[in-house]
């Protein structure tokens, strides 16, 4: 089979979103560079791809909170010799709680590895591509950025960057053969539940959308060259609903039910 993008860098490809994508990718053919810390999970789902789908999958530890680590994977996207088609900017992860009390060191890195590594590895893989006028790039967000999130501050304004920031690059490259995707799920059944302090039982069992099928949606938006990617027909809905409501209407609604969480958690 001959793949859409033949190589792909995926990052955060050690579980739940970005491993999904890795996996729908290598059946399609591509070429893989997959990112994240957790290096023996890296060697152990690219040796089972190896494996299934005969493709050729490289390993990159790096921690993208870490200035050094992001350059090393910014040069992997730059090097002239070994293109790569398809950036999946996936890393991420959110916190939850009054921002006053939450840990302003882990509240700044989530800033570096939601915002700051998606800039600097979108801009790598542009300074590439565009003179090949080929490629493209997904940036994963979430639905939290269409509407500030209080109680998870940080993650909502890192998430609201990422979706503003592809589509401005979507507009800037019109024409230019290289597409920039924002891809927005809602709760999705991973190991982010774990970091964002979301237990599945507070969330009815209709919101959750399998990876799968999120990162289905993904790359069919991909193909299609689509500025955002909202997954399933009630997140589309709600997002609709988002993009035109006032936040002076909805912020107070927002709050109230995480607040009501929070202490529902606590006690
Ligand atoms: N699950 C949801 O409900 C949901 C909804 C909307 C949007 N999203 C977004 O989807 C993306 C993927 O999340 P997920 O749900 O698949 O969560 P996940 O299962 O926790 O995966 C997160 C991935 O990011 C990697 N990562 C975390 N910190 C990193 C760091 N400092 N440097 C490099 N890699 C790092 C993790 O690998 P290592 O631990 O090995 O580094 C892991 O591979 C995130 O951007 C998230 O915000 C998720």
């Amino acid at each position: 089979m001959s793949a859409s993008w033949p190589v792909a860098l995926v990052t955060g490809a050690s579980s739940g979103i970005g491993e999904t994508f890795a996996r729908h990718l290598a059946r399609e053919g591509s070429q893989l560079v997959l990112v994240a810390r957790r290096r023996s999970r890296l060697e152990a789902i690219a040796a089972e791809l190896r494996d299934e789908h005969g493709t050729s999958v490289e390993v990159l530890d790096a921690d993208l909170t870490e200035p050094d680590a992001v350059d090393r994977v910014a040069r992997r996207l730059r090097d002239a010799d070994r293109p790569v088609d398809l950036l999946v900017n996936n890393a991420g992860f959110g916190s939850h709680g009054a921002f006053a009390d939450t840990d302003p060191v882990r509240e700044a890195d989530e800033v570096r590895l939601n915002v700051i590594a998606v800039q600097q590895l979108a801009h790598a893989a542009l300074v590439a591509m565009r003179p090949r006028r080929r490629g493209a790039i997904l940036n994963v967000s979430s639905m939290a950025g269409f509407q500030p999130q209080p109680y998870a501050a940080t993650y909502g304004a890192t998430k609201a960057f990422v979706t503003s920031f592809s589509e401005a690059l979507h507009a800037e490259l019109a024409g230019s053969g290289v597409t920039v995707t924002a891809l927005c799920p809602g709760f999705t059944r991973t190991e982010f539940a774990d970091s964002a302090g979301v237990s599945e039982s507070v969330v009815p069992a209709l919101l959750w959308m399998s990876a799968d099928t999120v990162v289905d949606a993904g790359l069919r938006g991909l193909r299609r060259g689509r500025a955002v990617v909202v997954p399933g027909v009630g997140y589309q809905l709600t997002a609709a609903v988002s993009r035109v409501t006032p936040h002076a209407v909805t912020l107070p609604v927002v709050a109230t039910a995480f607040r009501r969480r929070l202490s529902r958690d606590a006690g």
